[in-house]
C-alpha cells in the first residue's frame, strides 16, 4: 500500500519526541511536509533537522498549547494545513488521591483543550478547501482505566468522545476526524519508568529481563510485548491517507490486544 502524503502539509503537535516524533519522521518518509511542534526549539530543530537530512521537508512550529496565545503562533507558523495530528500531552504517575483538583484542571487543558485549540484555529481552512484530516491520539486507558492518573485517563476519554463529536460536525465536508489509540509505547519517557518498577520489584536488571514480567503483570496483550512508536505512526499515516478517505469517527486500536472488549 502506497499512503502518499505528498503535496500534504501536516502539523504534528508534541513531536520533539516519543510517538510525535516518530509519527513526524513517518509522515515526512511518505512525502508530507511536517511542521514539528514542541516548546523546545533545539529538540524541534533537531527532529526537523534529522527529517531534512533523510530527505524529506519539514519547518518548526514552537507553543506551549496551555496558553491561547502560544496557539495561535503555532497556528501562524504551520499555515494552512492538511493534516493536524493532535497529539502533544503529559502524563504522571500518581495515584487517584494524590492527584488535586487543581492538578486535574491542569491536566485537562494541557491533554485536552491544547487539541480543541488548534481545532478552532485549523480546521475551518480545511473544511473550505474541502479536504483534511484530524487524527487524536488518544489511549485504551480511556475505555479501560487503571487506579492510578485519573485525572490522564479522563482526559484520553474526552480525546476519543471529542473526536466522534468533531467527525459528526465535519458531515460532508471532506474532513475526517478520528482516534488512533496506543496501549502502552516504549517510548523513551515510558522505558525509564518501567525500568524503575521493574528492578524495584525484582523483575530484573535488563530491559529484555523486566519486559515479559512487566507485561504480564501490568499489561497483558496478545501480542506479550510493549509497542514501538513505529506501530503508532504507521496507524496515523494511513488515516491521513486517502485509503482511509471512508473512515471517521473511528477508533483504531493500536494496542496488540490489550483492551479486551468487542466496543
Ligand atoms: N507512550 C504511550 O504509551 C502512550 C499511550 C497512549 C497515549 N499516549 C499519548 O501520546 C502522546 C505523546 O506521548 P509520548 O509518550 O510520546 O510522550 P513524550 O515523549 O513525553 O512527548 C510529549 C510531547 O508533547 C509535547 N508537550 C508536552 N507538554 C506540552 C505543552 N504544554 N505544549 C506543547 N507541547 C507539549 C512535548 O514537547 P516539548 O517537551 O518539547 O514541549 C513532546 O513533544 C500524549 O498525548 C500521550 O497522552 C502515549
Amino acid at each position: 500500500m502506497n499512503t502518499n502524503l505528498s503535496g500534504k502539509r501536516a502539523l504534528v503537535t508534541g513531536s520533539t519526541s516519543g510517538l510525535g516524533e516518530a509519527i513526524a519522521k513517518m509522515m515526512a518518509r511518505e512525502g508530507a511536509h511536517v511542521v514539528v511542534h514542541g516548546r523546545d526549539a533545539w529538540r524541534a530543530e533537531a527532529v526537523a533537522t534529522a527529517i531534512r537530512v533523510d530527505g524529506g521537508s519539514a519547518t518548526v512550529a514552537l507553543g506551549d498549547l496551555t496558553s491561547d496565545e502560544a496557539a495561535d503562533a503555532v497556528a501562524r507558523a504551520a499555515g494552512p494545513v492538511d493534516v493536524l495530528v493532535n497529539n502533544a500531552g503529559a502524563y504522571h504517575h500518581a495515584s487517584w488521591f494524590e492527584t488535586t483538583p487543581a492538578q486535574w484542571a491542569q491536566s485537562l487543558d494541557l491533554n485536552v483543550i491544547s487539541g480543541v485549540r488548534m481545532v478552532h484555529r485549523l480546521v475551518p481552512a480545511m473544511r473550505e478547501r474541502g479536504w483534511g484530516r484530524v487524527i487524536t491520539i488518544g489511549g485504551g486507558l480511556a475505555i479501560q482505566p487503571m487506579p492510578m492518573q485519573p485525572d490522564y485517563q479522563a482526559a484520553l476519554a474526552a480525546r476519543h468522545n471529542l473526536a466522534v463529536s468533531l467527525a459528526r460536525a465535519l458531515a460532508g465536508t471532506g474532513v475526517t476526524s478520528n482516534v488512533v489509540a496506543p496501549g502502552a509505547i516504549l517510548v523513551p519517557a515510558v522505558e525509564q519508568f518501567l525500568r524503575e518498577i521493574g528492578k524495584q520489584r525484582g523483575w530484573g536488571s535488563t530491559w529484555e529481563e523486566i519486559e515479559p514480567t512487566l507485561v504480564r503483570e501490568m499489561v497483558p496483550n496478545d501480542v506479550g510485548r510493549l509497542g514501538h512508536p513505529d506501530e503508532i505512526a504507521a496507524a496515523v499515516t494511513f488515516l491521513a491517507s486517502e485509503h482511509a478517505a471512508y473512515m471517521s469517527g473511528a477508533v483504531l486500536r493500536v494496542d496488540g490486544g490489550t483492551i479486551r472488549s468487542v466496543a
